[in-house]
């Protein structure tokens, strides 16, 4: 039942001479997890999205009711399911963006480290199916740590020889997301119009955000910026602990996937000055993967943009960044050289 157009004993269908309105070139996206608390309502955003002609749906459990439901959605977007492992490579054929929020959640006490050693192998995986059926996809990754998964994706990539680090993008929007929220709580201001760089990395001290470039210009007193800098490094926290046990950030962290994936689509089909933060192979520091911002091309992050002036507090809080997110990175990269 995964893909009910094909049910036997339906009529066949008439060959469409191009379901998107105007012809405009639509691209082909898959979410591996796409059952998920993530995976469901990103499905939904990106039905929604005209960049996208076709959507597959892939998970280990449950693919074939999220595929159903979703594909009743009067949006051009044909959507197909895909369920277990033999059938990723079906997924992943083909596909120009691959967006991959697989894995374990965070429960009320762990840190999103805790969640290396489920989590680590199922990357793998799935990078090794993007590898072997769609070297060329843009992959956006999700699933915690995403200090270390996207060291290990690259390091995946590298072994099967079709590393390309413009393309391996580590989701960091919700860091931005919540931070352009709260910045315009306390300014009283609308969030649409804010915009603050989130540097480092996506766990704790390692999500830096720089308060001093935030536009449109503002200044904040010392007591905001200690206010702000702990609730944006903590903004995972206070969800997953809102949520009792019941998971992590999923409609915030849905909208924000489906931010950044829009912004991979829009600068993939040409738009100039595409410019989002986003944790990848970087020479902005010392460390080989750094978040900052990156302007988005046709072929992925194609520029890395410096971090800019930092002030005392933000450069002290880079040192704390860098150290956590070193080892963070190791750990990935010995995972796979084990
Ligand atoms: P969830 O448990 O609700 O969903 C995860 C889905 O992944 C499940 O449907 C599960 O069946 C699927 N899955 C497990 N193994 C798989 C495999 N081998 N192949 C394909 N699918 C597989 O978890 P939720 O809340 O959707 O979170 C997913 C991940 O995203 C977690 O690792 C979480 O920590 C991370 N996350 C990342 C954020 C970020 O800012 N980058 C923010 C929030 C969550």
């Amino acid at each position: 039942h995964l893909n009910p157009q094909m049910e036997e004993g339906a009529p066949a269908l008439r060959p469409a001479a191009c379901r998107a309105k105007g012809g405009a070139p639509g691209f082909k996206v898959a979410i591996l997890g796409a059952a998920g608390g993530i995976g469901q309502p990103l499905s939904l955003l990106m039905k929604m999205n005209p960049l996208v002609s076709v959507l597959h749906l892939y998970d280990v459990v449950n693919t074939p009711g999220v595929t159903a439901d979703v594909s009743h959605m009067d949006t051009s977007t044909v959507v197909r399911g895909f369920l277990g492992a033999q059938q990723l490579d079906a997924a992943l054929t083909g596909m120009d963006l691959v967006i991959i929020p697989a894995g374990l959640p965070r429960k009320p006490g762990m840190t999103r480290d805790d969640l290396f050693n489920k989590n680590a192998g199922i990357v793998r995986t799935l990078c090794e199916g993007v590898a072997r059926c769609c070297p060329n996809a843009i992959v956006n990754l999700i699933s915690n740590p995403v200090n270390s998964t996207v060291p290990i994706a690259a390091e995946v990539f590298k072994k099967a020889g079709t590393y390309n680090p413009q393309r391996l993008l580590g989701v960091t929007t919700l860091d931005v997301v919540r931070a352009n929220t709260f910045v315009a709580e306390v300014l009283g201001v609308d969030p649409r119009d804010v915009s603050v760089p989130v540097v480092g990395g996506h766990a704790g001290v390692t999500i830096l955000p720089l308060l001093s470039q935030v536009t449109p210009p503002s200044s904040f007193t010392q007591e905001e910026i200690k206010y702000l800098t702990n609730r944006i490094q903590n903004g995972g926290t206070e969800v997953v602990e809102a949520k009792a046990g019941a998971g992590s950030a999923t409609l915030s962290m849905a909208f924000a996937a489906s931010k950044f994936g829009d912004a991979c689509l829009r600068a993939m089909r040409g738009e100039a000055g595409i410019v989002e933060c986003s944790y990848v192979a970087s020479e902005v520091t010392e460390l080989p993967f750094f978040a900052t911002k990156v302007r988005l091309g046709r072929s992925g992050a194609e520029e890395i943009l410096p971090l800019g002036p930092l002030n005392d507090f933000e450069r002290a809080g880079l040192e704390a960044a860098k150290k956590e997110l070193n080892e963070s990175i190791q750990k990935g990269i010995a995972f796979m050289n084990r």
